[in-house]
Order: structure tokens, then sequence, then C-alpha cells
């Protein structure tokens, strides 16, 4: 049988990686797929550099509609990134009636319903395990491993320039900044880091992996995004003191509140304790970790990005659509794990509603009665207090007083830091940091 043909749109760190994983391991690729997987084309910025790495066998272009128009080319393989022109590419792709694969998770979840519902109409694939969590095939594990299972709830590191600024955080006792920018020299992490260090990179992630978990449309808009940036030394210190470890989080739920379902959906720096195995991925790695009611919990554990752990995840979903390419649309699993016409109406939940434990640091004029007026507040918002940390007065007699909670609705903790910080003895603002047994 021939090979099916791919044409790269893009090929920088990944597309480069894409291309030498599919010819090292061609014959490995072949007896998989049941037939040759060949780049015919690829749609460069840099033509020099994209013929260094494709030689002169494979048609370089520079215009990426040339590629997404050719009748040649049977799957497009989208690794350009960001919004547009990416979406106005995809949708091309798709009328054209070729099937697509993508890294892109900004693009998918924000523009994936849309995406999908073409894709349905023309009966194509859009494949996009490279979207989350790079090499770890968790789409996969989602979508058709753990289709036997009610999904109960998500959560990952899935952020590894996060993952490696709070663990060279913790390590060496510095501070945001100074880490970010050894980051940044190490190349670690991006000259404008801002969609991972504000948790919006994460944010797509979890947006994609909660449609395919319960089968509900992409909703980025109603996530609850928080970075690290924030985040203090000293918070990360305390933390450990107490047993926990601060990771960036993505966390996606069932919740029932109030007698209504409803779904979460919120990225933020979170207290885990140190015992779960979690904790303690460490550097630029990622893990996702899934509830489910018949399996378990289960963990998968990997590297979230660069070259070849992203090209695992692109080459398995060129695989995949390989294999299914004359197939039957209606037989094949479907985009986003459930049928379309049986997705979920489920709402995001707003963070007010939550529930979740908390982390407070109160700065204090250490003086009689502070304590008696923190527990109180607490326990008259109905907040059952686990473990409370004093530390030994420092400057001007002042001190931090960290609180650890028992579970408890946001809107509870928001209402009782407002009244803590009206004291006269406190000092500043509370330092408020999500806590999750993950039990
Ligand atoms: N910038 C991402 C991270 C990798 O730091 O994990 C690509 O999603």
């Amino acid at each position: 049988m021939k090979p099916i043909k791919a044409g790269l749109l893009g090929i920088g760190t990944v597309g480069a990686g894409t291309y030498h994983v599919l010819q090292r391991n061609q014959e490995e690729i072949r007896r998989r797929a049941g037939r040759g997987i060949e780049v015919a084309m690829v749609a460069a910025r840099n033509m020099e550099r994209a013929r260094r790495i494709v030689g002169e066998e494979v048609e370089v272009v520079a215009d990426p509609f040339a590629v997404v128009n050719d009748p040649e080319i049977d799957i497009v393989v989208e690794l350009i990134g960001g919004y547009e022109p990416a979406r106005e590419l995809v949708l091309q792709a798709i009328a054209n009636g070729k099937h697509v694969v993508t890294a892109n998770k900004a693009l998918l979840a924000l523009h994936g319903n849309e995406i999908f519902e073409a894709a349905q109409a023309k009966g194509v694939m859009v494949a996009f395990e490279a979207a989350v969590a790079g090499g770890i095939p968790i789409i996969k594990a989602l979508r058709e491993g753990l289709s036997a299972n009610r999904i109960e709830s998500v959560a990952g590191i899935i952020n590894g320039t996060t993952n490696f600024i709070l663990s060279e955080m913790r390590d060496k006792g510095l501070d945001f900044g100074t880490v970010l920018k050894q980051a940044q020299e190490l190349g670690y992490a991006e000259a404008d880091p801002t969609f991972d260090i504000e948790g919006v990179d994460a944010a797509h992630k979890l947006t994609i992996m909660a449609a395919i978990a319960f089968g509900i449309p992409m909703q980025f808009a109603g996530s609850h995004i928080e970075g690290i940036s924030q985040l203090q030394a000293v918070d990360i210190r305390y933390a450990e003191q107490l047993g926990y470890r601060i990771k960036l989080l993505g966390i996606t739920r069932r919740t029932v509140v109030d007698g209504a379902e409803g779904i979460e959906l919120r990225v933020h720096p979170t207290l885990i304790p140190q015992a779960r195995l979690i904790a303690n991925v460490e550097g630029a790695m990622n893990a996702v970790l899934v509830k489910a009611d018949a399996v378990g919990t289960t963990l998968y554990y990997g590297k979230g990005a660069g070259a070849e752990p992203t090209a695992s995840a692109v080459i398995a979903d060129l695989v995949d659509v390989t294999r299914l390419a004359t197939v039957d649309p209606t037989s094949r699993v479907p985009h986003l794990a459930f049928h379309p016409g049986e997705m979920a109406d489920l709402p995001i939940l707003p963070m007010e509603e939550i529930r979740t434990a908390y982390y407070l640091r109160v700065y204090v004029q250490d003086q009689l009665g502070v304590m008696a007026d923190l527990t109180r507040i607490l326990a008259e918002a109905g907040i059952s207090i686990d473990a409370v940390l004093q530390k030994e007065p420092g400057e001007k007699a002042r001190t931090d007083i960290v609180i650890i909670t028992h579970q408890t609705r946001e809107k509870y903790v928001n209402a009782a830091i407002g009244k803590i910080e009206q004291l006269s003895h406190v000092v500043g603002q509370v330092v408020r940091i999500r806590l999750e047994t993950l039990g």
C-alpha cells in the first residue's frame, strides 16, 4: 500500500522532532500503522532551516495554505501554535476533507467546539494527543483506556515551566523572580513566559481534559486561573514545615452544590501532602492523576514538552489516523470521547462555590488575643481548623501565623479573610493558598 502523505505546518522544535522520529522509526511505525507515513510537504517561515532538517526530498513552501490546499496531502499536522492563522488553516484543511493532527491546546480550548463540529460534519479526524502533557498519552487514556468509568476528577501538573520554577524555589529557597530569570537563561522558560507562569497554558490543557473526561463542550471561559507569579518563597517553606508541597495544579471535578451537579475547572497553586506521589513530581516533568469509579486512582507521569516527547504524541496520532482513515466515520472514536449528540450540559461552577481546604498566612502584631480573634472569626464562619503554625516574633514583634483549615466553601473563607484583615493587629493582606489532600 502507498504511504499516507502528511504535510507539516511549522517545523520548529516539535516539527523537527516529529520528522526525525518518523525517519528513525519508520519501519516500526509502518508495521504498526499498516502503511508508511511520509512527510510529503512542509510549510515553514524559515525555509532554509526547514531544508536543513528535511533535505531535498521533501517539498518546502512558505505558504501554509499551499499545504492545506494540496490535493496530495491526506493529513495536515498543525504545529504553528497560537489562534490565528492556525484556526483558519485547520478549518480549511477540514473543509478540504483532510484529517488534522494538532499540538495546539490554545486553539482547541478556545475554538475546539467549532473545529470538532466542522470535522464531524465533514467526516474527518482531528487528533490532539500532543496538546496535553506532551509525551504522556493522557488523551488516549481518558478517551479510550478509561471508557468503562464514570470519571470523577482529573488533577494534574500540566505545565513543566512552572513546575521547574517551583522545584527550584523549594530546593534553593529562592524567590520567584530570581528563578524565572534563571529558567529563561537556561531555556526552560519562554522570553514571554506569561501563558506559563499565569496558569493560562495549564488552563488550556485542563479545559481539553475536562471535555473528554466528562463529555462536556470546551469551556475555557469558565475556568478559574491563578498562576505562580505572586507565590512567595516563605509560603513554600512553611508548607514544607507542615508536610506539604506547593504545585500549580489543574483540577477538574464533578461536584454537587445545593443538589445540582456542576464541574470544577480551576488552575491555581495548591498545597498537596508530601506523601502523595504527585507531590514528588519535580523539575519540568508533568503528571496527571485521574480518579474514576471502576479503576480507582491512576497516575500518568512523563515529559510534558520537548522535541521527541511531543513528537511521540504527534506520531501516535498519525498512526491512529492512518489506521482509521478508511473506516466509516461513524465507527471511529468520537473526537471528544462521547458521541456529539450525547454531550452533557453541566455548568462550570463559580469559584466561590468550590469546596476545598486552605492554607492561610496572617502577618500579625504578636499580642494578647490575636490567636483568639483569628479562631473566633473562623469558627463564626463555620470553618474548622486542622493545624496552626506560629513563628517566633521578629521585627517590631510581628510574626506569621499559618492556619490550615478543613474543607469549606471558598465564599466562607473569603468572607472570613475580609474580617481578619480588618483586625487592628493584622498587618497587610492574608495569604490564601488552596489545599487538596488528593486522597
Ligand atoms: N510551555 C509548556 C510547559 C509546554 O511549560 O509545560 C508546552 O505546552
